[in-house]
Protein backbone atom coordinates (compact mmCIF):
# COMPACT_ATOMS: atom_id res chain seq x y z
CA UNK A 1 0.00 0.00 0.00
CA UNK A 2 1.37 3.41 -0.87
CA UNK A 3 2.72 5.69 1.94
CA UNK A 4 1.43 9.10 2.60
CA UNK A 5 2.72 11.92 4.55
CA UNK A 6 1.77 15.67 4.74
CA UNK A 7 1.77 18.40 7.45
CA UNK A 8 0.53 21.89 8.99
CA UNK A 9 2.61 23.75 10.96
CA UNK A 10 0.72 25.46 14.61
CA UNK A 11 2.11 29.12 13.26
CA UNK A 12 -2.13 30.25 13.43
CA UNK A 13 -5.49 29.60 13.23
CA UNK A 14 -6.02 27.06 10.43
CA UNK A 15 -7.70 28.51 7.13
CA UNK A 16 -9.99 27.41 4.39
CA UNK A 17 -6.56 27.31 2.39
CA UNK A 18 -5.74 24.46 4.33
CA UNK A 19 -8.66 22.82 4.51
CA UNK A 20 -9.48 23.04 0.74
CA UNK A 21 -5.52 22.91 -0.26
CA UNK A 22 -5.29 19.92 2.09
CA UNK A 23 -6.60 18.81 4.84
CA UNK A 24 -10.00 18.16 3.27
CA UNK A 25 -8.34 15.45 0.72
CA UNK A 26 -6.35 14.04 3.59
CA UNK A 27 -9.64 13.01 5.30
CA UNK A 28 -11.83 11.97 2.23
CA UNK A 29 -9.38 10.53 -0.23
CA UNK A 30 -5.99 9.83 1.29
CA UNK A 31 -6.52 8.16 4.69
CA UNK A 32 -8.48 5.89 3.14
CA UNK A 33 -6.37 5.03 0.17
CA UNK A 34 -3.24 5.08 1.37
CA UNK A 35 -1.14 4.23 4.77
CA UNK A 36 -1.05 8.00 5.75
CA UNK A 37 0.63 9.80 8.54
CA UNK A 38 -0.49 13.52 9.10
CA UNK A 39 2.04 15.47 11.38
CA UNK A 40 1.48 19.22 13.63
CA UNK A 41 4.74 20.03 12.45
CA UNK A 42 5.57 22.32 15.51
CA UNK A 43 9.41 22.86 15.08
CA UNK A 44 8.16 24.41 11.93
CA UNK A 45 6.48 27.18 13.83
CA UNK A 46 9.79 28.20 15.92
CA UNK A 47 11.37 29.38 12.50
CA UNK A 48 9.87 32.78 12.71
CA UNK A 49 9.39 34.79 16.21
CA UNK A 50 7.02 32.95 18.43
CA UNK A 51 5.39 33.00 21.43
CA UNK A 52 5.93 29.61 23.29
CA UNK A 53 2.57 29.29 25.06
CA UNK A 54 0.62 30.08 21.74
CA UNK A 55 2.47 27.45 19.71
CA UNK A 56 1.55 25.02 22.38
CA UNK A 57 -1.95 26.08 22.19
CA UNK A 58 -2.07 26.14 18.03
CA UNK A 59 -0.41 22.30 17.99
CA UNK A 60 -3.19 21.28 20.16
CA UNK A 61 -5.86 23.42 18.42
CA UNK A 62 -4.53 22.02 15.10
CA UNK A 63 -4.69 18.79 16.47
CA UNK A 64 -8.43 18.52 17.45
CA UNK A 65 -9.09 20.52 14.19
CA UNK A 66 -7.50 17.62 12.19
CA UNK A 67 -9.83 14.93 13.65
CA UNK A 68 -12.66 17.00 14.06
CA UNK A 69 -12.03 17.41 9.90
CA UNK A 70 -12.68 13.51 9.68
CA UNK A 71 -9.01 12.39 10.03
CA UNK A 72 -9.69 8.94 11.85
CA UNK A 73 -7.27 7.58 14.08
CA UNK A 74 -8.04 4.26 13.59
CA UNK A 75 -7.63 5.05 9.43
CA UNK A 76 -4.88 7.29 9.78
CA UNK A 77 -1.80 8.52 12.62
CA UNK A 78 -2.20 11.63 13.72
CA UNK A 79 0.81 12.85 15.52
CA UNK A 80 3.21 15.92 16.57
CA UNK A 81 6.42 16.06 14.75
CA UNK A 82 8.83 16.89 17.87
CA UNK A 83 7.56 13.71 19.62
CA UNK A 84 9.41 12.01 16.93
CA UNK A 85 13.09 12.71 17.36
CA UNK A 86 14.16 11.15 14.21
CA UNK A 87 12.61 14.36 12.24
CA UNK A 88 15.38 16.47 13.62
CA UNK A 89 18.02 13.68 13.96
CA UNK A 90 17.27 13.19 10.23
CA UNK A 91 17.95 16.85 8.97
CA UNK A 92 21.19 17.36 10.09
CA UNK A 93 21.95 14.14 7.55
CA UNK A 94 20.30 16.42 5.20
CA UNK A 95 21.78 19.80 5.90
CA UNK A 96 24.72 17.64 4.72
CA UNK A 97 23.57 16.64 1.49
CA UNK A 98 21.47 20.09 0.20
CA UNK A 99 23.74 23.10 -0.36
CA UNK A 100 23.68 26.79 0.80
CA UNK A 101 22.49 28.12 -2.73
CA UNK A 102 19.99 25.61 -2.78
CA UNK A 103 18.18 26.70 0.50
CA UNK A 104 18.61 30.42 -0.74
CA UNK A 105 16.71 29.67 -3.88
CA UNK A 106 13.84 28.85 -2.10
CA UNK A 107 10.70 31.37 -2.77
CA UNK A 108 9.56 31.34 1.04
CA UNK A 109 12.14 31.81 2.42
CA UNK A 110 13.14 35.22 -0.21
CA UNK A 111 9.82 36.21 0.92
CA UNK A 112 9.66 35.60 4.34
CA UNK A 113 13.41 36.43 5.07
CA UNK A 114 12.94 40.13 2.84
CA UNK A 115 9.29 40.58 4.88
CA UNK A 116 11.26 40.24 8.61
CA UNK A 117 14.33 42.03 7.56
CA UNK A 118 12.19 44.91 6.63
CA UNK A 119 10.96 44.95 9.82
CA UNK A 120 14.02 45.42 11.46
CA UNK A 121 13.66 42.02 12.84
CA UNK A 122 16.81 39.24 12.49
CA UNK A 123 16.29 36.45 10.33
CA UNK A 124 17.02 32.88 12.04
CA UNK A 125 19.23 30.47 10.71
CA UNK A 126 16.34 27.76 10.89
CA UNK A 127 13.75 29.73 8.49
CA UNK A 128 16.71 28.92 6.12
CA UNK A 129 17.06 25.22 6.63
CA UNK A 130 13.44 24.82 6.90
CA UNK A 131 12.93 23.01 3.86
CA UNK A 132 15.24 20.46 5.00
CA UNK A 133 13.83 19.85 7.90
CA UNK A 134 10.45 19.58 6.04
CA UNK A 135 12.39 16.92 3.54
CA UNK A 136 13.21 14.66 6.38
CA UNK A 137 9.77 15.12 7.28
CA UNK A 138 8.88 13.28 4.37
CA UNK A 139 11.79 11.12 3.42
CA UNK A 140 11.74 9.43 7.13
CA UNK A 141 8.47 7.33 6.58
CA UNK A 142 9.03 6.64 2.83
CA UNK A 143 6.39 8.70 1.49
CA UNK A 144 5.26 7.72 -1.57
CA UNK A 145 2.86 10.66 -2.35
CA UNK A 146 2.50 14.15 -0.50
CA UNK A 147 -1.21 15.87 -0.79
CA UNK A 148 -0.49 19.99 -0.32
CA UNK A 149 -1.52 23.15 -1.88
CA UNK A 150 0.77 24.42 -4.69
CA UNK A 151 2.47 26.81 -2.15
CA UNK A 152 4.86 23.32 -1.44
CA UNK A 153 5.61 22.55 -4.97
CA UNK A 154 9.45 24.12 -4.60
CA UNK A 155 9.85 22.39 -0.87
CA UNK A 156 9.23 19.07 -2.38
CA UNK A 157 10.49 19.51 -5.74
CA UNK A 158 13.73 19.56 -3.32
CA UNK A 159 12.73 16.59 -0.98
CA UNK A 160 13.22 14.73 -4.25
CA UNK A 161 16.27 15.94 -5.35
CA UNK A 162 17.48 15.69 -2.16
CA UNK A 163 16.37 11.75 -1.85
CA UNK A 164 18.13 11.31 -5.44
CA UNK A 165 21.50 12.83 -4.57
CA UNK A 166 21.63 10.77 -1.52
CA UNK A 167 20.33 7.33 -2.84
CA UNK A 168 22.98 8.01 -5.59
CA UNK A 169 25.82 9.12 -3.19
CA UNK A 170 25.40 6.28 -0.07
CA UNK A 171 23.22 3.44 -1.29
CA UNK A 172 19.26 3.25 -1.92
CA UNK A 173 18.05 4.38 1.61
CA UNK A 174 15.17 6.68 0.63
CA UNK A 175 12.03 6.78 -1.60
CA UNK A 176 11.27 9.23 -3.56
CA UNK A 177 8.16 10.92 -3.44
CA UNK A 178 5.66 13.41 -5.27
CA UNK A 179 3.30 15.75 -4.22
CA UNK A 180 -0.25 15.79 -5.41
CA UNK A 181 -2.34 18.82 -5.44
CA UNK A 182 -6.52 19.29 -5.60
CA UNK A 183 -7.88 19.50 -8.83
CA UNK A 184 -9.36 22.99 -7.72
CA UNK A 185 -8.72 25.60 -5.06
CA UNK A 186 -4.68 24.64 -4.63
CA UNK A 187 -4.19 27.76 -3.78
CA UNK A 188 -6.86 30.11 -2.08
CA UNK A 189 -6.07 33.27 -2.09
CA UNK A 190 -6.81 36.31 0.66
CA UNK A 191 -10.39 37.67 -0.09
CA UNK A 192 -8.74 40.99 0.85
CA UNK A 193 -5.69 41.18 -1.57
CA UNK A 194 -6.44 38.24 -4.29
CA UNK A 195 -3.11 38.11 -5.39
CA UNK A 196 -1.69 37.03 -1.95
CA UNK A 197 -1.95 33.50 -0.74
CA UNK A 198 -4.84 33.38 1.88
CA UNK A 199 -1.99 32.30 4.85
CA UNK A 200 -2.67 31.75 8.15
CA UNK A 201 0.36 33.94 9.78
CA UNK A 202 -1.15 37.25 8.01
CA UNK A 203 -1.80 40.35 9.68
CA UNK A 204 -4.85 41.16 8.56
CA UNK A 205 -8.24 38.12 9.72
CA UNK A 206 -10.52 40.30 6.99
CA UNK A 207 -9.42 38.31 4.11
CA UNK A 208 -9.42 35.27 5.82
CA UNK A 209 -11.71 32.37 6.66
CA UNK A 210 -10.22 30.85 10.01
CA UNK A 211 -12.14 26.88 9.74
CA UNK A 212 -13.50 28.14 13.49
CA UNK A 213 -14.82 31.53 12.01
CA UNK A 214 -18.75 31.49 13.32
CA UNK A 215 -21.05 31.48 10.14
CA UNK A 216 -21.71 35.40 10.27
CA UNK A 217 -17.97 36.74 10.77
CA UNK A 218 -17.58 34.03 7.15
CA UNK A 219 -20.57 35.68 5.87
CA UNK A 220 -19.37 38.53 6.63
CA UNK A 221 -15.48 38.26 5.33
CA UNK A 222 -16.92 36.77 1.77
CA UNK A 223 -19.45 39.41 1.19
CA UNK A 224 -16.75 42.13 1.43
CA UNK A 225 -14.53 40.39 -0.61
CA UNK A 226 -12.65 42.88 -3.10
CA UNK A 227 -13.43 41.80 -6.56
CA UNK A 228 -12.75 44.18 -9.85
CA UNK A 229 -15.42 46.83 -11.46
CA UNK A 230 -16.37 44.22 -14.00
CA UNK A 231 -20.31 44.27 -14.71
CA UNK A 232 -20.26 40.36 -15.82
CA UNK A 233 -18.44 37.10 -13.69
CA UNK A 234 -15.84 35.58 -15.88
CA UNK A 235 -13.07 33.29 -14.51
CA UNK A 236 -9.67 34.90 -15.53
CA UNK A 237 -6.97 34.08 -12.58
CA UNK A 238 -4.85 36.80 -13.77
CA UNK A 239 -7.00 39.73 -14.38
CA UNK A 240 -9.64 39.11 -12.05
CA UNK A 241 -8.26 37.63 -9.59
CA UNK A 242 -10.90 38.21 -6.91
CA UNK A 243 -13.83 36.94 -8.82
CA UNK A 244 -11.60 33.86 -9.73
CA UNK A 245 -10.98 33.31 -6.07
CA UNK A 246 -14.29 33.01 -4.81
CA UNK A 247 -15.36 30.69 -8.25
CA UNK A 248 -12.43 28.17 -7.10
CA UNK A 249 -13.78 28.34 -3.67
CA UNK A 250 -17.75 27.63 -4.86
CA UNK A 251 -16.57 25.04 -7.43
CA UNK A 252 -14.34 23.28 -4.35
CA UNK A 253 -17.42 22.93 -2.33
CA UNK A 254 -19.63 22.10 -4.52
CA UNK A 255 -17.29 19.35 -6.49
CA UNK A 256 -17.85 22.11 -9.75
CA UNK A 257 -15.80 23.81 -12.43
CA UNK A 258 -14.93 27.13 -11.72
CA UNK A 259 -15.05 28.27 -15.37
CA UNK A 260 -18.39 26.55 -15.56
CA UNK A 261 -19.71 27.75 -12.41
CA UNK A 262 -18.83 31.53 -13.76
CA UNK A 263 -21.28 31.44 -16.19
CA UNK A 264 -24.43 30.92 -13.75
CA UNK A 265 -23.72 34.40 -12.32
CA UNK A 266 -25.24 37.91 -13.96
CA UNK A 267 -23.33 39.47 -10.59
CA UNK A 268 -21.17 39.35 -8.34
CA UNK A 269 -23.11 40.33 -4.92
CA UNK A 270 -24.71 36.90 -5.70
CA UNK A 271 -21.48 34.69 -6.38
CA UNK A 272 -20.82 35.75 -3.24
CA UNK A 273 -23.71 35.15 -1.24
CA UNK A 274 -23.81 31.77 -2.60
CA UNK A 275 -20.03 31.29 -2.38
CA UNK A 276 -20.47 32.59 1.40
CA UNK A 277 -23.33 29.67 2.41
CA UNK A 278 -21.42 27.39 0.62
CA UNK A 279 -18.55 27.77 2.66
CA UNK A 280 -20.95 27.99 5.88
CA UNK A 281 -22.30 24.50 4.99
CA UNK A 282 -19.05 23.13 4.40
CA UNK A 283 -17.77 23.76 7.41
CA UNK A 284 -20.56 23.47 9.53
CA UNK A 285 -19.92 19.91 10.55
CA UNK A 286 -15.95 20.57 11.38
CA UNK A 287 -17.13 23.44 13.91
CA UNK A 288 -19.72 21.45 15.53
CA UNK A 289 -17.32 17.71 15.82
CA UNK A 290 -14.71 20.45 17.13
CA UNK A 291 -16.50 22.00 19.92
CA UNK A 292 -17.17 18.27 21.22
CA UNK A 293 -13.41 17.49 20.82
CA UNK A 294 -12.40 20.59 22.94
CA UNK A 295 -14.28 19.27 25.50
CA UNK A 296 -12.37 16.23 25.51
CA UNK A 297 -8.79 16.89 25.41
CA UNK A 298 -7.79 13.44 26.77
CA UNK A 299 -9.22 11.93 23.94
CA UNK A 300 -6.77 14.04 21.38
CA UNK A 301 -3.86 13.29 23.56
CA UNK A 302 -4.21 10.11 23.45
CA UNK A 303 -4.28 9.97 19.80
CA UNK A 304 -1.30 12.24 19.62
CA UNK A 305 0.41 9.52 21.72
CA UNK A 306 -0.32 6.58 20.15
CA UNK A 307 0.46 8.09 16.72
CA UNK A 308 3.88 9.19 18.12
CA UNK A 309 4.95 6.10 19.03
CA UNK A 310 3.54 4.13 15.34
CA UNK A 311 5.66 7.12 13.75
CA UNK A 312 8.68 6.48 15.72
CA UNK A 313 8.21 2.39 14.91
CA UNK A 314 8.53 3.72 10.75
CA UNK A 315 10.99 6.40 11.29
CA UNK A 316 13.97 4.80 13.66
CA UNK A 317 14.63 1.75 11.22
CA UNK A 318 14.89 4.18 8.00
CA UNK A 319 16.59 6.75 9.75
CA UNK A 320 19.22 4.19 11.71
CA UNK A 321 19.99 3.27 7.85
CA UNK A 322 20.78 6.74 6.65
CA UNK A 323 23.15 7.17 9.52
CA UNK A 324 25.06 4.22 8.84
CA UNK A 325 25.36 4.47 4.94
CA UNK A 326 26.56 8.02 5.12
CA UNK A 327 29.47 6.70 7.20
CA UNK A 328 28.09 6.65 10.86
CA UNK A 329 29.80 4.02 13.04
CA UNK A 330 26.89 2.19 14.66
CA UNK A 331 26.19 1.89 18.13
CA UNK A 332 28.02 -1.33 18.69
P1 LIG B 1 1.20 25.15 6.03
O1 LIG B 1 1.03 24.90 7.49
O2 LIG B 1 1.48 26.54 5.58
O3 LIG B 1 -0.08 24.66 5.27
C1 LIG B 1 -0.62 23.35 5.47
C2 LIG B 1 -1.17 22.85 4.15
O4 LIG B 1 -2.16 23.76 3.66
C3 LIG B 1 -1.83 24.16 2.34
N1 LIG B 1 -2.22 25.57 2.17
C4 LIG B 1 -2.99 26.03 1.19
N2 LIG B 1 -3.58 25.40 0.15
C5 LIG B 1 -4.32 26.17 -0.69
N3 LIG B 1 -4.48 27.52 -0.53
C6 LIG B 1 -3.90 28.17 0.50
N4 LIG B 1 -4.09 29.47 0.66
C7 LIG B 1 -3.12 27.42 1.41
N5 LIG B 1 -2.41 27.75 2.53
C8 LIG B 1 -1.86 26.61 2.98
C9 LIG B 1 -0.33 24.01 2.22
O5 LIG B 1 0.08 23.87 0.88
C10 LIG B 1 -0.10 22.76 3.05
O6 LIG B 1 -0.33 21.61 2.27
N6 LIG B 1 5.80 23.52 4.93
C11 LIG B 1 4.43 23.14 5.19
C12 LIG B 1 4.27 22.20 6.35
C13 LIG B 1 5.08 20.96 6.24
C14 LIG B 1 4.84 19.85 5.41
C15 LIG B 1 5.86 18.92 5.72
C16 LIG B 1 3.87 19.59 4.46
C17 LIG B 1 6.19 20.69 6.99
N7 LIG B 1 6.64 19.46 6.66
C18 LIG B 1 5.93 17.72 5.07
C19 LIG B 1 3.96 18.36 3.79
C20 LIG B 1 4.97 17.44 4.10
C21 LIG B 1 3.61 24.37 5.51
O7 LIG B 1 4.15 25.39 5.86
O8 LIG B 1 2.29 24.17 5.44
Amino acid sequence: MKRTFSGVKPTGHLTLGNYLGAVRRWAEVDQHDSDALFSIVDLHALTVEHDPARVRRLSRQAATILLAAGLDPEQCTVFVQSHVDEHARLSYLLECTATDGEMRRMIQYKEKGARARAAGESVRLSLLTYPVLMASDILAYATDEVPVGDDQAQHVELTRDLAVRFNQRYGHVFTVPKATYPQVAARVMDLQEPTSKMGKSNDSGAGIVYLLDEPEVIRRKIMRAVTDSGQDVEYDREGRPGAANLLEILAACEDGNPAALAGVYQSYGALKKDTAEAVVELLRPLRERHAQLAADPGFVDEVLRAGAARARGLARPLVDRAYAVIGLLPVG
